[in-house]
């Protein structure tokens, strides 16, 4: 599924660079060699670097 219409990147694709930095957004565009433009996609970039973290942190499983 396309998450960035404006540079035709897929989930899977962001998914793999949210996980592989823990970084910003403008990290995971990097990592894909593309840059924002309209902006629209930020926000669900930005929780899928969250749920990266939070999926890397065992202590955050244990508190659940
Ligand atoms: S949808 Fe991602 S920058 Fe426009």
């Amino acid at each position: 599924m396309y998450v960035c219409i404006c540079n035709a990147l897929k989930d899977k694709e962001l998914e793999a660079a949210a996980r592989d930095n823990s970084g910003t957004v403008a990290d995971v565009f990097r990592r894909c060699g593309r840059k924002p433009q309209c902006g629209k996609c930020l926000p669900e970039i930005a929780q899928m670097i969250e749920d990266a973290r939070d999926f890397g942190q065992p202590s955050a499983l244990a508190a659940e």
